[in-house]
C-alpha cells in the first residue's frame, strides 16, 4: 500500500510533503494526518531543512477530511482530535511553508492555506468551505483568520454559503500569493521555497515569528474553541445525514 503522505528533499534545504491518496482526491484520513504531523515534525527537527513545500498528488491538493473517517470518528466518539493536532502543528510551525495547489482544495484543504506562509495555485483550482453544508462548523482557526484576511462579508459568504470558488476569488480572499498556469503551481512554489531556503535561517525564523506574533494566541484559542464545537457537530443528526448522503452517492 502506498503511503498517504510522502516526504522527500527536493532541493537543498527544501522538504516536499505530498498528500498522496489520488484515488480519493487526497482526502485526509487518520493515517494522512499522522503522516502530515510526522512530516512537519521531521522538517522542524532537521537543521538542514529550511523550507517546506506542501502539495497534493495527481493534480489535486486535497478534498479535505475523509468523509468516511468523519462518520467513523463521530460513531466512535473519538472526534476530530488528530485533525486538530495537525492544525496545531501547521499553525505553530517555525519554518516557512509554501503551498502548491492544483485541482481541489476543500474544507481543511482551504483552511490549511491560512497557515501556509506562501500559497500558489494553478488556474482552474477550486476551493470550498462546505462546513455548514455538511452540518459542521468552521475549523482551523478559519472563523478568526478568514474575516481578518478576506473581510467579514467575504468570510461570511465563503463559510456560510459554502459554495465552490475559483482562483480569482481565492486571490481576493487573501488565500493566495499568485495564480499560475495550470500544472505549474508546484514548479512555481518550489522556486519560492528554494529562495526562502537560501536566505539566512535565523532571520527567516524570527521574521515568521514576528509576523505571527499579533495573531498566534488568538489562532490557538480559536482552534480550540472551534474543535469543541466541531466535535459536537460531528455527532449531530445534520452531519450524520450529510455524511450518509455523500457516502451513498
Ligand atoms: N472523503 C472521502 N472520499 C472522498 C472525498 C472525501 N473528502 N473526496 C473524494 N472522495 C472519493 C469519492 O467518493 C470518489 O470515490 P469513488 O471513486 O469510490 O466514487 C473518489 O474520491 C473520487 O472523487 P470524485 O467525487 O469522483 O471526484 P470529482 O472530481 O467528481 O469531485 C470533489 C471532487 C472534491 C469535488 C468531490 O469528491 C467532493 O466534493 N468531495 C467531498 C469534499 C468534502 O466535502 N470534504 C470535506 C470537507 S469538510
Amino acid at each position: 500500500m502506498s503511503e498517504s503522505v510522502v516526504t522527500e528533499t527536493v532541493a537543498a534545504g527544501v522538504m516536499q510533503i505530498t498528500m498522496n491518496r489520488p484515488d480519493r482526491k487526497n482526502a485526509l484520513d487518520r493515517a494522512s494526518y499522522a503522516g502530515l504531523i510526522a512530516a512537519l515534525a521531521a522538517a522542524e527537527a532537521d537543521a538542514s531543512i529550511r523550507a517546506v513545500l506542501l502539495t497534493g498528488a495527481g493534480g489535486c491538493f486535497t478534498s479535505g477530511n475523509d468523509i468516511k473517517d468523519f462518520a467513523i470518528a463521530a460513531a466512535s466518539g473519538e472526534g476530530p482530535r488528530i485533525a486538530i493536532d495537525f492544525l496545531t502543528a501547521i499553525s505553530t510551525a517555525r519554518k516557512p511553508i509554501v503551498a502548491a495547489v492544483e485541482g481541489f482544495a476543500v474544507g481543511i484543504g482551504t483552511t490549511m492555506l491560512l497557515h501556509c506562509d506562501l500559497a500558489f495555485a494553478g488556474e482552474g483550482a477550486t476551493f470550498r468551505l462546505p462546513f455548514v453544508t455538511l452540518g459542521l462548523s468552521p475549523e482551523g482557526g478559519s472563523s478568526y483568520l478568514l474575516p481578518l484576511v478576506a473581510g467579514a462579508k467575504k468570510a461570511a459568504e465563503l463559510l456560510m454559503l459554502g459554495e465552490a470558488f475559483g482562483t480569482e476569488a481565492a486571490m481576493q480572499a487573501g488565500l493566495l500569493n499568485a495564480v499560475v498556469s495550470q500544472g505549474t503551481a508546484l514548479d512555481h512554489a518550489l522556486g519560492k521555497a528554494k529562495a526562502l531556503a537560501a536566505l539566512p535561517p535565523e532571520s527567516m525564523a524570527l521574521t515568521k515569528r514576528l509576523l505571527k506574533r499579533g495573531t498566534d494566541n488568538a489562532v490557538a484559542e480559536t482552534i480550540a474553541i472551534e474543535a469543541h464545537h466541531f466535535g459536537e457537530r460531528l455527532r449531530s443528526p445534520e452531519a450524520m445525514a450529510a455524511f450518509a448522503a455523500f457516502l451513498k452517492r
